[in-house]
């Protein structure tokens, strides 16, 4: 077997076997296959696709490049949940605790974030002390113990993934449906869980920006988990405009809690309570959608789940205030609002700006290792369909560094649509797909 005839194959349009896959992804591991052949494989899937049996070949192979986190010792049915990334997603801290409180072992490892998105990593590290680097057997008692724990990924998860993302970063590779299928699944087949609820976004906010798309990349991703014998279920959610109202690291967290507390927007909530529902189906502490929903919200009126949100944050360090204003996080010093240049109802809020100007404040990386200002963010006072007069506020903008400003105002005046009719409103919740 070599490199360039396996390239050419599938140049062709031919399936690669799993032999065959495996051996590109320990070439791509051991450095063996360069790096413009690994390019050159990536974009001839792009142009090709892979079929079914390929892609979760291909998931497999990477998901076991490097370590897989053994979840055995964890009680019970662990489930994990994953979002594929959108903007003032917060729906971890608020469904984890949830789904924990009505009993289902959640063992959650985690991103940073990079680009307009952010990483439910960087929202909790915003309050003080908390500790996402856990060793294994601390994980692992605290997930026996509480239910729940959420981490930062460990260094050697899924090293196949980590080279070949970067390439495909800087080969206009990455929209491909197969490898972004078998990039996610790879790192949460080596997570460990037992049953995994995505959150597949759609949108201008989202990687994929139709539902035609997202159906097939969710689609992807369930067949994937579903062959190597996971509960799977994703839901397809709309990411047209940002989550809730908060984007940056401790606003999210704020409104995360609020939520917890009942006071929190009803996007966030309703999408929020069904991940969670969907948790508790895949956990077996429910076997029909309406109790599960049922237990999710009596979670929420109850305060359990805010008190398990309490919980992890002390058993991981962390110390907050949850009496005191802004629950004692960290709060930008200077706040400044960006208003309406005409009177009208809000058509559309482009998320994807949003999260470009939450970045420019210093919310988000634009490059790994770059510094993040956790007190930094956009709130955002109008969503779509309200009506706004002329001058009104639509957003705040939360900073510390004069100079940041002028750039995320910018990108939010763009964000905002206006139009002088009301618009329809689109449904949160889109789809949902299961595993046959
Ligand atoms: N997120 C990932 O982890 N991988 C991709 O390929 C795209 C998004």
């Amino acid at each position: 077997m070599n490199y360039s005839d396996l390239i050419m194959k599938k140049r062709d349009g031919l399936s690669l076997s799993q032999a065959e896959i495996e051996f590109i992804v320990r070439g791509i591991s051991d450095k063996t296959m360069p790096d413009y052949q690994v390019a050159a494989w990536a974009m001839a899937v792009y142009f090709q696709g892979m079929d079914e049996e390929e892609t979760t070949q291909l998931a497999l192979a990477m998901a076991r490049s490097g370590d897989i986190v053994d979840l055995s010792q964890v009680k019970g049915i662990t489930v994990d949940k994953h979002s594929t990334g959108g903007v003032g997603d917060k729906t971890t801290l608020v469904a984890v605790p949830i789904a924990a409180a009505a009993g289902v072992p959640v063992a959650k490892m985690s991103g940073r974030g990079l680009g307009h998105t952010g990483g439910t990593i960087d929202k909790f590290e915003s309050i003080p002390g908390f500790q996402a680097e856990r060793d294994y057997d601390a994980f692992i008692r605290q997930v026996n113990h509480l239910r729940a724990a959420v981490v930062s990924q460990t260094g050697n998860l899924v090293p196949a993934d980590k080279r070949l993302y970067a390439i495909r970063d800087l080969t206009a590779t990455v929209e491909s449906i197969p490898l972004i299928a078998s990039s996610i699944m790879s790192k949460k087949l080596a997570s460990g869980a037992d049953g995994i609820v995505l959150d597949v976004k759609v949108g201008r906010g989202a990687f994929m920006k139709d539902i035609a798309a997202s159906r097939r990349l969710a689609e992807a991703m369930v067949s994937i988990g579903h062959g190597a014998g996971k509960r799977m279920v994703a839901v397809l959610s709309a990411m047209d405009q940002p989550l809730g109202f908060m984007v940056g690291n401790a606003l999210e967290v704020i409104e995360a809690m609020d939520t917890l507390q009942g006071q929190g927007p009803e996007d966030l909530t309703e999408l929020s309570l069904r991940l969670a529902a969907e948790m508790i189906l895949l956990g077996q502490k429910a076997f029909k959608l309406t109790e599960a929903l049922e237990i999710s919200r009596e979670m929420l009126a109850s305060g359990k789940a805010a008190h398990k949100l309490n919980q992890l944050i002390a058993w991981q360090g962390g110390s907050w205030n949850e009496a005191g204003p802004a629950y004692g996080l960290p709060q930008a010093e200077i706040k400044a609002a960006v208003n309406a240049q005409q009177g009208g109802f809000v058509r559309s809020i482009d998320a994807f700006a949003v999260g470009r100007a939450a970045m420019h404040l210093g919310a988000g990386r634009e490059q790994l290792g770059d510094i993040i200002d956790h007190a930094v963010g956009i709130q955002l006072l109008k969503k779509c369909g309200d009506e706004v007069k002329p001058g009104e506020p639509l957003a705040i903008m939360h900073y510390n560094l004069p100079q940041r400003k002028t750039a995320a105002q910018q990108l939010l005046n763009q964000a905002f649509v206006i139009a002088s009719t009301k618009p329809a409103l689109q449904p949160l919740i889109i789809d949902v797909i299961r595993a046959e």
